[in-house]
């Protein structure tokens, strides 16, 4: 169910963009942001690359995932609170309205900057049930999903004149309970994403 506070997602732009060898070409890590917000359209287009679903009606998405467990969450941090992005319904579902961008990271651009992603993954979809121990094994799988999203992020944003970087340095034990994450969930890296300033 939408609630008002959830952000309703204009339909993802799934053509255009630059030639694909030229976002490669450009791609790179930024940690200098201006606080400008992204458009939602932009918010849209950018979390479509991420983990959108870009075939139907099987489900499938822009990234991959070990066995096609989908067990990946895009949690997204914004000015006006936490956000999980629901690709199906294309909404950014409130979880509530705290500020905790500083929180995903030990950073000091994390803080400022519009948009920080943090990768979450939901081991029940991988076979665990509430309350089992996750060791790092079990998490190998959503290591390397999460590498494949974040690259289609910065691959996004290289095309669309954007600065990103992936994170790992990451308070995970700060940012779990900031999140109302259940211990079946597990942070696993984060990306920035935002405007760099004219050179
Ligand atoms: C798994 C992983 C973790 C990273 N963690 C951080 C981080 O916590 N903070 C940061 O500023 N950059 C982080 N980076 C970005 C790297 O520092 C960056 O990719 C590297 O310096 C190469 O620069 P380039 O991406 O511009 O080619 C991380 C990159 C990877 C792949």
């Amino acid at each position: 169910m939408v609630s008002a506070q959830d952000i309703i997602l204009p339909v993802p732009h799934k053509s255009g963009g630059k030639p694909l060898m030229d976002a490669l070409n450009e791609r790179q890590s930024v940690r200098t942001f201006t606080g400008d917000n992204l458009s939602v359209q932009q918010l849209s287009d950018l979390l479509w690359a991420a983990w959108g679903i870009n075939r139907e009606p099987a489900g499938n998405r822009t990234a991959p995932s070990s066995h096609n467990r989908q067990e990946m969450d895009v949690y997204v941090t914004l000015k006006s609170g936490l956000y999980l992005y629901d690709a199906r319904a294309n909404i950014l579902k409130q979880i509530h309205d705290r500020d905790i961008r500083a929180l995903t990271g030990t950073q000091d651009f994390p803080a400022t900057a519009p948009v920080n992603l943090v990768y979450v993954s939901d081991m029940t979809k991988r076979g665990k049930k509430e309350g089992d121990t996750i060791t790092d094994t079990d998490l190998l799988s959503s290591w390397a999903n999460t590498g494949f999203m974040a690259q289609n992020v910065y691959l996004y944003c290289a095309s669309e004149g954007l600065g990103c970087v992936i994170r790992a340095m990451v308070p995970r034990d700060k940012l779990a309970p900031e999140m109302e994450l259940k211990p079946h969930q597990a942070i696993i890296l984060a990306q920035t994403v935002g405007f760099t300033p004219e050179k």
